[in-house]
């Protein structure tokens, strides 16, 4: 048996759910400039402008249901004897909703809000003001509570330590393009584990992958977990 699987999703698991990805054709990088709304330097340049493109992805994502391929992970992580960690790079709460706990969001999660003066954590309110004050300090430092580019993604000593650990590391929807996560399958098999990739189609890292099985995720995750969970 596996002892220890870890898992890292990207956008492509919730794109069945309705929700953009960023390097499809269709994606947000190729209606919104990545550096205007995704950067520190483009919040602080027009922060107007950022927290309009949040407050946006932010209704969407709450309007958003899971699909078959959350609920599968989820019954996962109930219903598997060994361990099974949840990393993601998604800002959704798509994992919450269906059921998955622990999940290590180290993009963040546009479900809540930042105080960038003294790091209060709170959930976001539907429409972010840059006015708003942080509930903590009061001060009007608030922002999304997502990793930009630039910026150190959250849980990475824990992620490190799951990497070393792991028996299986299995990457679904991303397209292995951003780093740190794009390198964690192979520090993953540096340190021994399987490797496997679930995604629509090759992915920019795909040659690392033990085994690659390629076609929309709410098909390929629920009959992987079927198939470890003996059903
Ligand atoms: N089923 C499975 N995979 C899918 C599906 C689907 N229905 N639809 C799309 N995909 C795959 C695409 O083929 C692509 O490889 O999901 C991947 C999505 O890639 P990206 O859009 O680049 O998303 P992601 O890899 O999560 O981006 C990583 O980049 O912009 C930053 O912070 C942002 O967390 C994000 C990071």
């Amino acid at each position: 048996m596996i002892d220890r699987i870890v898992i890292l999703t990207g956008a492509g698991i919730s794109a069945e759910s309705g929700l953009s990805t960023f390097r499809d054709k269709d994606g947000l990088w190729a209606k919104y400039d990545l550096s205007a709304v995704a950067t520190p330097q483009g919040f602080r340049k027009n922060p107007c402008q950022v927290l309009e493109f949040y407050n946006m992805r932010r209704a969407v994502v709450s309007r958003a249901r899971p699909n078959d391929a959350h609920f599968a992970l989820a019954r996962l992580q109930r219903h598997y004897k060994g361990e099974v960690a949840l990393i993601t790079q998604n800002t959704d709460n798509l994992h919450e909703k269906a059921g998955s706990t622990r999940v290590k969001h180290i993009h963040g999660m546009i479900t809540s809000a930042l105080c960038s003066d003294c790091g209060n954590v709170w959930p976001a309110p539907t429409v972010m003001k840059e006015s708003d004050p942080c509930p903590k300090c009061h001060r009007s430092s608030t922002r999304p509570n997502v990793v930009w580019f630039g910026e150190i993604p959250y849980h990475l000593d824990k992620v490190e330590e799951l990497l070393t650990a792991a028996d299986l590391f299995v990457s679904i929807g991303t397209s292995g393009q951003v780093y740190p996560a794009a390198g964690f399958a192979e520090e993953a098999a540096r340190y021994g584990a399987a490797t496997l990739e679930l995604n629509l189609e090759a992915s920019s890292n795909s040659q690392v992958f033990d085994t690659r099985v390629f076609g929309l995720a709410t098909e390929t995750v629920p009959a992987w977990v079927d198939e470890l969970l003996g059903q």
